[in-house]
């Protein structure tokens, strides 16, 4: 077991960092936001994720997981360093790798022995080669590091599970002795199969973005599936039913919604085209994916208004679910955000109610009202808008929502509604591709 810095307590680091501890290695996680290292050695965890609270205090408690601000010190008495750092979207759909280039930097001139360097970072098809060079320049001694691309595969909501049950583990270098010392930090995951996949640097980090853009592709395809659906009298639930049981296609992420929105999809498909068009290709698909998605996202504003026969001015409507999916409470990108804006925008009133997202999407809108409760958003409403798959949407009282609220229109565009509840109790209804009954 091995000795590991990860440099960022962001999702990703905090995640990795957290999962390496319980595979059994000593894991520093550092950050140069010395307020969120204070609040993380007094047991505040700054994100919410499913099962991570739970492993962080269990590591803690083994002497197995340290939170610490002096980075140099950190990466001085660690094996493998692993950069975990954000990397936001820049102008154009460019990556803003300053955050990255900071901590290579910090890396090389605490580089006192040898080291694997590896990054978890989701960053430009290249990046890897810079970083060789960039610590290349300033250490001399070439034998002091190897340098590892390991991307994550974490959905956020689902973060702890997926490190700790991987479909895959890619290490992408061409190096044996960083690739066995990667694969002994992995060590527990392959008592029973094996997930490591070796690749060249370059093949890991395009693995990346081709895993995230296809399954937005999958998204983008099946919600127009849907709006055909919706044209033609067909059911979209039917249809990707059977789509997905043909094994080439599989049945997952073909769920139509809202759109997708998260800090990971949009932004990783921005990267690509950027990337293709510096090479002087087109991604045509990758292109339609964002189209369909920003033309989705819009759409839901549409189809309410069109339920209150073209006119919502003055009319209340509660949104439920702000997060741009189900547990988690990060609202970057999220479909609620484009139809707060719509109902805002056409004379409407929002009541926004989320379980966890409330404060996070305050931030973005600070003049709607938002509420602790569920029932309590929906007193007096005119209509009702899901936007996030919460559990808790998923078994509403609708008799008692039918009560509380003012008119009787709810749309549903995560399709999580028994539609035979909806019509017996005489709401007016609409949702993403299915028959209405
Ligand atoms: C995504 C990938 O799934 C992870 O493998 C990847 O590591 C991560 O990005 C990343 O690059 O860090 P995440 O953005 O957390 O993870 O969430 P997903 O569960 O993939 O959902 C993304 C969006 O697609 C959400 O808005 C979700 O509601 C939407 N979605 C997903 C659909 O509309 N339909 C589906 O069938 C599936």
């Amino acid at each position: 077991m091995k000795k590991i810095t990860i440099i960022g307590t962001g999702y990703v680091g905090l995640v990795t960092g957290a999962g390496l501890s319980e595979f059994g290695n000593r894991v520093i996680c550092t950050d140069i936001d010395k307020n969120k290292i204070e609040k993380l050695n007094s047991g505040i965890i700054p994100i919410y994720e499913p099962g991570l609270e739970e492993i962080i205090k269990r590591n803690i408690s083994d002497n197995r997981l340290l939170f610490s601000s002096n980075i140099e010190d950190a990466i001085m008495q660690s094996e493998v360093v692993i950069i975990a750092v954000g990397t936001p979207m820049g102008a154009n759909g460019a990556t803003d790798m300053s955050f990255v280039h900071s901590a290579v930097e910090t890396i090389s001139i605490n580089l006192n022995s040898y080291k694997v360097v590896c990054t978890k970072s989701t960053v430009p098809i290249g990046t890897g080669k810079e970083i060789i060079s960039q610590i290349s320049k300033k250490v001399k001694n070439n034998n002091l590091f190897d340098y590892v691309s390991n991307p994550e595969f974490l959905r956020e909501g689902s973060a702890v599970k997926d490190f700790l049950w991987p479909d895959r583990v890619v290490i992408g270098t061409d190096n044996q002795n960083a690739y066995q010392i990667m694969c002994d930090i992995y060590r527990p995951l392959y008592i029973n199969k094996n997930p490591m996949t070796q690749t060249s640097i370059e093949t890991a980090e395009m693995i990346k973005y081709a895993s995230n853009s296809f399954l937005a592709l999958k998204i983008s395809y099946i919600n127009e599936i849907a709006n055909l659906c919706e044209a033609l009298g067909a059911d979209v639930h039917d249809v990707a039913n059977a789509m997905g049981q043909d094994g080439r296609i599989s049945e997952k992420f073909l769920h139509p919604g809202p759109g997708f929105g998260g800090s990971c999809f949009p932004k990783d498909l921005e990267a690509l085209l950027y990337i293709s068009k510096n090479k002087s290709l087109s991604m045509e698909t990758v292109n339609a994916a964002i189209i369909v998605n920003k033309n989705q996202k819009k759409r839901m504003a549409n189809k309410l208004i069109n339920l209150f026969d073209g006119n919502i001015n003055n009319r209340k409507i509660a949104v439920l679910g702000l997060a741009f999916k189900a547990n988690t409470d990060d609202v970057r990108e999220s479909p609620a955000i484009d139809i707060i804006k719509g109902i805002l925008g056409n004379g409407g009133i929002v009541n926004a109610y989320d379980p966890i997202a409330n404060n996070e999407m305050s931030k973005i809108f600070h003049d709607i009202e938002y509420f602790d409760n569920i029932y309590d958003s929906v007193k007096n409403v005119d209509g009702i808008v899901i936007i996030t798959e919460w559990n808790e949407f998923r078994s509403l009282d609708l008799q008692k929502i039918k009560k509380i609220m003012k008119g009787n229109i709810i749309l549903d565009t995560r399709n999580i509604l028994d539609m035979d509840e909806l019509s017996s109790l005489g709401f007016v209804y609409d949702n993403i591709g299915r028959i209405k009954k």
